[in-house]
């Protein structure tokens, strides 16, 4: 089988790793790959977004399966280009990727499902948006519609941080485009949890579910970046609340993006705010697997990966997919300067060995002309350990997040703060 995975991050490398465990004949390519991944893969020097040239390389290598990955191709229309052409694609058309790349879309599909979500509105005018804010109750959040890398929601306090918002937006255009739109929404109280459902458009498998960690600092406390690390399963995502998120929001949900004509085939990630009475309601959709989420819920795969990506890419039955009882978490390491001004070109020195039950993921990772491991992107590695339980799970990440050396590097201690709490006598 001839795989193309489309993305060079964790997320990508991870799901290299995945395939390649599940079907080690395999050969997989990758567009365009990281260190990580040159030396079990091939890495094929096309950008992302580069539709054409990775349609043409789907031709010459006649690729079996494409999964992709990141957001921006298919927000772009990549599946709908290689699907037009025949192939197995992993991962919905542009249409059905608005869930993603428009919250203002994501929010009318739900609202025309009846699928939970905070009550909203959407806006594209500065004054209107402004008046909406002055009798809104405090908390409320503000974010922009279109694609911002995770940046996009702003949690305002008051008020006044709403009206500071809207005018970053509306005002100064900091978004750009993707801010040309908002969605002024109310608050959610209770714990986040994120549910991934791998779909062929109309059935569901769920894959363990995860929590990640947004926030620099520990406590969740500073910036926010594109995540700082996950750990899966969540002990709260009982069986009976993935019933209910199941038939609640999964369901009606991918129901009504096919009677809009925008049916979806990939991974529908949930990312959901499980109030104090336990009722789920939707944050936010991602059309993707997440990053880092993924690099906890790929190990924990036993058996079925491969044939349900096919299944769900061609739109056929799903088979099941099996788990091992196993828990895993992740700890990002970031760049010094990440999030606001990453600094690259340091020396990564990695461990003669690594601690048991770990694998490390390249993210912002480069090789130089000497073959020097260097950094070069915010989020560098990503530690993941597992074990036969969280805590487990979670000290071998950490020894792993531990032993990687580079000047700078940013980690955080508390994956999993709130398992540990609930988990802990
Ligand atoms: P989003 O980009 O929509 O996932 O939002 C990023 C983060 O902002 C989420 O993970 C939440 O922590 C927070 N957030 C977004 N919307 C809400 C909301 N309506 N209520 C509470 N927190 C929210
Ligand atoms: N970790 C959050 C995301 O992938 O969107």
């Amino acid at each position: 089988m001839r795989l193309l995975v489309v993305g060079g991050g964790g997320r990508e490398h991870a799901l290299t790793v995945a395939l390649l465990r599940h079907d080690p004949q395999a050969t997989v390519y990758c567009a365009p790959g990281n260190p990580g991944t040159a030396p079990i893969a091939t890495n094929l020097p096309i950008p992302v977004d580069d539709i054409d040239r990775i349609a043409d390389a789907v031709d010459m290598l006649g690729i079996d399966l494409i999964v992709i990955g990141p957001e921006v191709p298919l927000a772009r229309g990549l599946a709908d280009r290689l699907r037009a052409e025949g192939r197995s694609v992993f991962g919905p058309g542009r249409g059905g990727a608005q869930i993603e790349s428009s919250k203002a879309f994501a929010k009318e599909v739900m609202q025309s499902a009846g699928v939970p979500t905070a009550a909203y509105a959407i806006f594209d005018d500065l004054h209107q948006a402004t008046a909406y804010v002055d009798t809104h109750p405090e908390p409320l959040v503000v974010k922009a519609s279109g694609l911002a890398a995770g940046k996009g929601a702003i949690v305002c306090e008051t008020r006044a941080m709403a009206r500071h918002a809207l005018q970053k937006m509306l005002g100064d255009g900091a978004f750009g485009s993707a801010g040309a739109t908002v969605v002024v929404e109310s608050f959610l109280e209770g714990e986040e949890l994120s549910v991934f459902a791998l779909t062929n458009g109309t059935d569901v498998v769920l894959f363990p579910s995860a929590q990640d960690h947004k926030r620099l600092l520990e406590g969740d406390e500073g910036p926010n970046t594109g995540g700082m690390g996950a750990y899966s399963p969540v002990s709260i995502a009982t069986p009976a609340l993935l019933d209910r998120v199941t038939h609640e929001i999964l369901l009606p949900t991918l129901g009504e993006l096919s009677r809009r004509g925008a049916p979806f085939r990939g991974m529908l990630y949930a990312g959901l705010m499980i109030a104090p009475d336990g009722a789920p309601s939707v944050i936010e959709f991602n059309c993707r697997f997440g990053d880092p989420e993924a690099q906890v819920v790929l190990p924990l795969v036993k058996d079925g990966l491969i044939d349900a990506l096919r299944a769900a890419a061609d739109g056929k039955p799903l088979p099941p997919l099996h788990f091992t009882d196993e828990s895993a978490v992740t700890t990002v390491l970031a760049a010094k300067g990440y999030p606001d001004a990453p600094i690259k070109g340091d020396v990564i020195t990695l461990p003669e060995r690594f601690p048991p039950g770990t694998e490390l993921y390249h993210a912002g990772t480069t090789l130089d002309a000497d073959g020097h491991l260097k950094t070069a992107g915010g989020r560098v590695l990503a530690c993941t350990g597992r074990g036969p339980t969280f805590a487990e799970a979670q000290r071998a990440s950490r020894a792993l997040a531990e032993a990687v050396i580079f000047s700078g590097k940013q980690f955080r201690t508390d994956i999993g703060w709130r398992e540990t709490a609930r988990t802990s006598p």
